[in-house]
């Protein structure tokens, strides 16, 4: 994965923020930035370029990444020698998106900072992407003889499989593919990385991890949060696009992959096209019977009062976007063939919460007596992601006593417990691969197609399938009944804690 700082290139390396005012350059990546400064992992020769609509100039730009730093730093209090480090950083360049003009004074800036080595950054609007990608190239920007040019996507890449097409053939005109890094938050997350580093490393578990031992998989992907701030363009992306999509489909085939050839970003990424490939297709009524959309109706939690989805301004009035869904997945290969993946992600649920439950089948015979079983299921792996990042294995141990009472225990691993220190965040990790050139933690071209192709399947067959109204859940609960009558139906029942 990360390779060490390549600290013997010493041409200058640029990063341009395109959109460096909008939320994700405040919250994320410029705390990021800075923390990557305070831990020494930062190029010497390091210039940040902030590029935007807003008629900002360098002290602007400043002060605003100032308070974004001391709002959003992992470490407090920051470190003001660092602080000031990253800050003398930053330019900044005024400019439409659309102009080409911008993009060549773009040129001029990093020639005059000697910036042999690009990093473009698109943390704009994904209706922007066209324009700055068409004008990178019209100004002769994506490539570059004396180092290294490459380009970092966000999500969301296209909205259906059609315009993720489209999307590709545009950059490709401007990018070689080892030169685009399509980010995914989630995969910059330690505890994701460990999916891989638990099944690979560990010679105990491999062995068990297939539909001879495995009865279900769960993924649940749960939020407190709503849609506030960014109802547009919930409303017209959904779970599935915004979730499923992108983070839960990662979280599968990390999950379901074979054990690459290697651990170099195109063996990692070849297995996981094939999980993606191997995903059984819902399609029409399929579709239907395999997926459970939701949405939140109006209540209280925590405290706070919510207004139901419908009533959020710049909501359609008869939306039938879903802020919870519920789906299974079956997985067509060796070793996951009749195993349902069950997935759940939802807006204003009880906690916020990312894990995988491995369930394991029962025992062939209940030797202890029925009753006696520690529960339907004692053996269950499960991978916690966030926020109490860990791994937790339940089974079945006999309770002191003289008669055969089963009762149903726990071993954990807790990450806070054994490393202490707080985790990098996802975005640290991410901007060190993208600098030092490791693409194994972003997705390639053929990934996200695939993964749109299945996405894609599913909501034509709701386009064609079309409901008056969703399910509402009140704010703070699991969903509606039908989530559980759901899992009923596929003759199982959500984990629980
Ligand atoms: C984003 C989605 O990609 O991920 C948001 O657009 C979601 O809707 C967020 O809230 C969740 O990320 P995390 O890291 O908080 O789990």
């Amino acid at each position: 994965m990360a390779l060490p700082n390549n600290q013997e290139d010493s041409a200058a390396t640029g990063l341009v923020i395109f959109g460096v005012t909008g939320d994700l350059a405040h919250r994320k990546l410029v705390p990021a930035l800075y923390q990557l400064e305070l831990d020494n992992h930062l190029p010497e020769n390091f210039h940040i370029i902030g590029f935007a609509r807003r008629e900002w100039n360098d002290d602007k730009l400043r002060s605003e990444m100032e308070a974004a730093v001391r709002e959003f730093a992992r470490s407090q209090p920051v470190d003001e020698k660092a602080l000031q480090r990253v800050l003398n950083r930053m330019h900044y360049l005024v400019s439409n998106f659309t102009e080409v003009s911008g993009y060549r004074e773009l040129a001029k800036q990093l020639d005059k900072l000697e910036a042999k080595n690009r990093l473009y950054y698109l943390a704009t609007p994904p209706d922007a992407y066209t324009a700055i990608i068409g004008n990178l190239g019209k100004a002769d920007l994506g490539k570059n003889s004396e180092g290294w040019t490459r380009i970092v996507v966000e999500k969301p890449y296209g909205r259906d499989l059609e315009s993720a097409k489209q999307l590709e053939a545009e950059i490709h005109l401007v990018f070689n593919e080892d030169q685009i890094y399509r980010i995914d938050h989630y995969l910059g997350k330690e505890t994701v990385q460990n999916i891989l580093v638990f099944r690979f490393a560990n010679g105990i578990f491999e062995p068990l991890w297939n539909r001879r031992y495995v009865e279900c998989v769960q993924i649940t992907v749960a939020e407190t949060i709503g849609v506030n701030g960014r109802t547009e363009y919930f409303d017209s992306a959904g779970v599935i696009r915004d979730m499923l999509q992108n983070h839960i489909l990662q979280l599968l085939t990390l999950t379901a992959m074979e054990a690459p050839v290697a651990f170099s970003a195109d063996a990692v990424r070849d297995e996981k096209v094939k999980v993606l490939r191997s995903l059984h297709p819902l399609r029409g009524e399929h579709a239907i019977r395999n997926t459970l959309r939701a949405q939140y109706s109006a209540g209280s939690q925590n405290g706070d009062s919510i207004r139901a989805y419908l009533d959020h301004e710049g909501v359609a009035k008869k939306s039938t976007t879903e802020t919870l869904l519920a789906m299974r997945i079956g997985i067509d290969n060796w070793r996951w063939a009749g195993v349902p993946f069950f997935i759940r992600s939802g807006k204003h649920m009880p906690k916020r919460m990312t894990e995988i439950a491995v369930q394991y089948k029962q025992t062939p015979l209940a030797l202890f007596g029925a009753r006696n079983m520690a529960g339907d299921a004692p053996n269950r792996l499960l991978l916690n992601i966030q926020p109490e990042e860990g791994i937790t294995l339940t089974f079945g141990a006999k309770a002191p006593g003289p008669e055969n009472t089963i009762q149903s225990v726990q071993m954990d691993f807790s990450y806070a417990e054994t490393f202490g220190a707080s985790s990098p965040e996802a975005y640290e990790r991410l901007l060190m691969d993208c600098m030092n050139g490791d693409a194994t933690l972003f997705t390639r071209s053929d990934e996200v197609l695939a993964a749109w192709s299945f996405v894609d399947d599913i909501l034509k067959a709701w386009a064609q399938h079309p409901v008056k109204k969703l399910p509402q859940y009140k704010p703070g609960t699991w969903g509606p009944p039908e989530i559980d009558e759901f899992m009923h139906g596929h003759g199982s029942i959500w984990h629980t804690h």
